[in-house]
């Protein structure tokens, strides 16, 4: 199946339910902005964003935050179509040092927690002054690894979500909102 013809059948098969809206998204990063640049003010912040899912909220994020940043990526793969595999493989690894400093992962969405769980172990090897994770969303009910979450935007319930960075099998990214993916069969 070419690209073209798989993206129709895509949309055909499915349509998206609004969930947040991207004025309530913008609203609601703000504040997490302001959080952050309290707590890392003085401090020498790197942010890991995690590709490609974090990449929009990364964006507009770090566009609202009041600190000297770095920003670095990491490309991980953990998700084929809506399931987990539990496997997550390094894709594109890092520039920057994150040894003596104080680490923020920027993640698009905590899920299972595999993808948080394995790049938390990853990066302490690497020796950060500190690490500290920022999610867009949260899907607390779907939690196999427990993992600690400092900066949570919203909590989302167990349906697959797509849009503003989030995508399905590579598309609905560019959606300004987040939607809830529904089949049309
Ligand atoms: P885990 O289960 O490891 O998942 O916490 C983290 C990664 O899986 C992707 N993911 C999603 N992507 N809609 C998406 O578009 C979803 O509902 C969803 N749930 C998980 C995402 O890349 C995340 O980083
Ligand atoms: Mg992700």
């Amino acid at each position: 199946m070419t690209n073209e013809s798989q993206m129709a059948n895509t949309f055909e098969k499915c349509s998206v339910e609004v969930l947040l809206s991207g004025e309530a998204i913008q609203r609601r990063i703000s504040d997490i902005a302001a959080e952050i640049s309290k707590d890392f003010k003085d401090k020498d912040a790197l942010i890991i964003a995690v590709l490609k899912g974090s990449f929009v909220f990364c964006a507009d994020l770090i566009r609202k935050l009041n600190l000297n940043i770095a920003v670095d990526f990491i490309s991980l793969s953990s998700y084929s179509g809506t399931s987990p595999d539990g496997r997550v493989n390094v894709i594109a690894g890092l520039k920057e040092t994150p040894e003596g400093r104080d680490v923020i992962i920027v993640e698009d969405i905590v899920d299972t927690g595999h993808t948080l769980d394995f790049l938390l172990k990853e990066l302490s090897l690497k020796k950060p002054k500190s690490i500290s994770t920022c999610v867009l969303l949260d899907k607390k009910c779907a939690r196999v690894k427990q993992v600690p979450v400092e900066y949570v935007c919203f909590e989302v319930g167990s349906e697959f979500v797509v849009g503003y960075g989030l995508d399905y099998n590579g598309f609905y990214r560019g959606l300004p909102y987040i939607g809830i993916l529904k089949d049309n069969d």
